[in-house]
């Protein structure tokens, strides 16, 4: 496995090594999970050649974001990123993505605005902004993302078709806890009273959909009953929706494909997960 830190040496690392081979990538903030360990297993059986990136990017955070506290852990993700057989390794600093001057930005527009864009504003410009950076430095065939950050994906296959990407997204299940909560990198922040609290997420998704396998598709009602889990549990709701799991537009009523989404805060700590309400 090889770790390279500029656009340059990785340039021509996959020059000289990705002919002919089917390139697949697994973009990261690092702080590695099992949640990207499973993307990086799923890289290494479908691609000739396993590109992980590891980039904290500051410009998907807001200044009042936890862009400083964001977990690091680099040894520990270059020995895990060893053992699950990534191939090459890109580590580059802000210096390498957003030299000085830097001044071109990629917006989806709409699909930037909803849901965590609408309380994170800029924060997909950001996202949108470093992984089209990243698929030009690393032209994969396919990108693995987890659907945790279900918007992420949707915000960045309209990205691929709009521009005409060569790259296909390979949506991935999320990796929950034993206990249902999704695996995220910011999950090290709760307490461990936080923690017990933040099942509420899980639980809130499940019980709509149980009540959308009994027949109730009213989304106010299935909403009404989220937002009650998540109050029990002393959850500050950010927002609970129920959208269209293709174009994210709101539904009064739950229909195939239909997503519960939803962000809460446990503590100061901000969490999101989503669940297909009806397949
Ligand atoms: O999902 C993430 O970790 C980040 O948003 C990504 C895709 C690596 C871009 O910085």
């Amino acid at each position: 496995m090889q770790i390279y830190k500029t656009v340059a040496e990785i340039r021509e690392a996959l020059a000289a090594e990705a002919l002919h081979k089917k390139i697949g990538f697994v973009p990261t903030m690092g702080a590695l999970h099992k949640g990207h360990l499973s993307l990086v297993e799923k890289c290494h059986l479908e691609s000739d050649l396993t590109v992980v990136s590891i980039y904290i990017n500051p410009a998907q955070f807001r200044p009042q974001e936890d862009l400083n506290r964001y977990p690091r852990n680099f040894e520990k993700d270059i020995d895990l990123l060893r053992n699950y057989h990534a191939d090459l390794v890109f580590t580059p600093d802000n210096a390498q993505m957003y030299p000085e001057g830097y001044c071109t930005w990629v917006t989806v527009e709409g699909l930037s605005d909803i849901l965590c864009g609408a309380s994170r504003p800029g924060h997909f410009r950001g996202v949108s902004t470093i992984v089209l950076k990243l698929i030009h430095i690393v032209q994969p065939k396919l990108m693995f993302m987890g659907m945790k950050d279900y918007q992420q994906i949707i915000v960045l296959e309209k990205m691929i078709e709009d521009l005409n990407l060569d790259t296909k997204i390979v949506r991935c299940p999320i990796v929950r806890e034993p206990d249902g909560l999704a695996m995220s990198s910011r999950n090290l922040y709760l307490s461990s009273e936080e923690r017990q609290r933040a099942t509420c997420l899980i639980k809130a998704l499940k019980k709509a959909q149980m009540m959308v396998n009994e027949g109730c598709l009213s989304s106010s009602i299935l909403i009404s009953e989220a937002e009650n889990i998540i109050k029990q549990a002393d959850g500050k709701i950010d927002y609970i929706k129920i959208v269209d799991g293709s174009t994210l537009q709101e539904l009064a009523e739950v229909h195939s494909g239909a997503r519960m989404m939803l962000a809460v805060y446990i503590g100061n700590t901000r969490l999101i997960d989503n669940l297909e309400l009806l397949p």
